[in-house]
């Protein structure tokens, strides 16, 4: 499941490749069973200042654990940023199924 504040809404939602303004936040829940309440994991994505890091778009990558008590990981280049770079003309966003 991911979540995208409202300042990256219209990005996530566009149908062309578009830049998330600063400020965007895109949180993914990454549950271990299907009927799981509480996620195992959550990565999130948040837009920096231009300058931030440059080379991965400006993003930077947490790592939280499933009771959001732990940041797990914290990065700006990194092992996030090298996958989601194949994004990197849809600003380092994967493609996500809209629901709403
Ligand atoms: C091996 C590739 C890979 C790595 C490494 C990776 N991701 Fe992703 N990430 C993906 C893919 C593919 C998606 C698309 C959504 C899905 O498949 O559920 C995604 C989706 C996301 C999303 C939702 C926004 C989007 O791009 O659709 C966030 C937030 C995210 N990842 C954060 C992270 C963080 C934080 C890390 C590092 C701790 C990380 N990712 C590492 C492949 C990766």
């Amino acid at each position: 499941m991911v979540w995208v504040n409202n300042i990256g809404r219209e990005a996530m939602t566009s149908e062309k490749p578009a830049k998330f303004p600063l400020g965007s936040v895109i949180v993914r829940e990454k549950f271990k069973r299907q009927d799981d309440t509480q996620p195992e994991l959550v990565a999130v994505m948040v837009k920096r200042g231009a300058g931030f890091s440059p080379k991965s778009g400006d993003w930077e990558y947490l790592l939280i654990n499933g009771e959001l008590t732990r940041t797990r990981d914290r990065q700006k280049k990194g092992s996030c940023s090298a996958c989601h770079s194949q994004q990197e003309a849809r600003d380092f966003v994967f493609p996500v199924t809209i629901t709403k």
